[in-house]
């Protein structure tokens, strides 16, 4: 089975040829810019077509979400005119496309994890465009599967985990927001996910769930919580370690508004695939070792 990803070395594009190469029955090519460019849809088309694949992984993103408030032409452009056309070029393909979204496509009242069949309500441009790009994917191809997922790191690239890693060797306290509630995901699981729903795929000529589903890690904490155990897990592994003071996110003003509640329900996805990521500190412990591992290297 041939999979394309869009983009070169993004988290989920990273980890997901990490998995792939344990996966002797699938072939995995990465499309990311010059040849393949979201903002350049003819590149895309002719990318993917190309490359014929049997699924088409939509993983680039402008995914830099106070920046987008200044740009949101151009992360517009990225995340929903590009993201049509990655749908559309693997429709032409006859192509199935797995399309990676965003917990930001809500607005994050209440406490309750979100549905599929919430209502959407994004605060910030990132998420509006997010949140157009999975409208635009819907009408693009009838055979989508739009994976929402949030708060996601890995050994790869920029994320959470490494900026307070890489702060607490340098700081003894860190002020880190405890009124955000969400789920960590490691995009490693994302990886894992995405490489089941293909053998699925593989095996199962008459599946059609299409349709979203959300996709994060089990179980939900909030930044500072997050902060506190990638202390303790770097703690073990003799890394750096700094105590977290709660604040709130009126202390911490960034330019985008982020939902307070974005815990995502994963009900859907495990009624369908029968798959759930592990709980997220499972899944953390062996990110931070090796994060601390790559940084002893230099
Ligand atoms: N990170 C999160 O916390 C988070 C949370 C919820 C949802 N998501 C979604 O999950 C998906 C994957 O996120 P991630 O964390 O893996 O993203 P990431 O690490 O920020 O990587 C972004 C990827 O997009 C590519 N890209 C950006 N502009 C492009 C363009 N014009 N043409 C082609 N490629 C372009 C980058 O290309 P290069 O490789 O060339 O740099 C990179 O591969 C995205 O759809 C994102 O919206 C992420």
């Amino acid at each position: 089975m041939k999979l394309v990803v869009t983009g070169n070395e993004g988290q989920v594009v990273l980890s997901l040829m990490e998995r792939a190469a344990l996966h002797p029955s699938i072939e995995l090519v990465a499309l990311g810019r010059p040849q393949l460019n979201l903002v350049q849809p003819e590149t895309v088309f002719a990318a993917i077509t190309d490359a014929k694949p049997d699924l088409v992984i939509s993983a680039a993103a402008y995914t830099a979400v106070d920046q987008a408030e200044d740009e949101a032409e151009l992360a517009s452009s990225i995340n929903a005119a590009g993201a049509a056309a990655v749908a559309e070029a693997a429709a032409s393909v006859n192509a199935p496309i797995i399309h990676l979204s965003t917990d930001y496509v809500f607005s994050g009242e209440g406490t309750k994890p979100y549905t599929e069949e919430d209502v959407t309500g994004p605060k910030s441009v990132y998420g509006q465009t997010k949140r157009d790009g999975e409208l635009a994917v819907i009408q693009a191809n009838q055979r989508h599967l739009i994976l929402r997922t949030a708060w996601v790191y890995s050994p790869f690239g920029k994320n959470f985990v490494k900026t307070m890693l890489r702060l607490a060797e340098t700081r003894d306290q860190l002020s880190v927001v405890a009124d955000q509630w969400g789920n960590p995901t490691s995009a490693l699981d994302i990886a894992d996910a995405i490489l089941h729903i293909a053998g699925r795929l593989q095996t199962d000529s008459s599946f059609d769930d299409f349709g979203i589903y959300h996709l994060v890690g089990t179980g939900s904490t909030n930044w500072s919580g997050f902060a506190e155990q990638i202390f303790r897990d770097s703690q073990a592994h003799n890394g750096p370690f700094a105590d977290v003071k709660p604040i709130l996110t009126a202390d911490y003003p960034t330019k985008a508004k982020r939902p307070l509640n974005s815990r995502l329900s994963t009900d859907r996805f495990f009624d369908t695939f029968g798959w759930r990521a592990p709980e997220w500190q499972k899944s953390l412990e062996p990110v931070v070792n090796r994060i601390l591992a790559d940084n002893s290297r230099g």
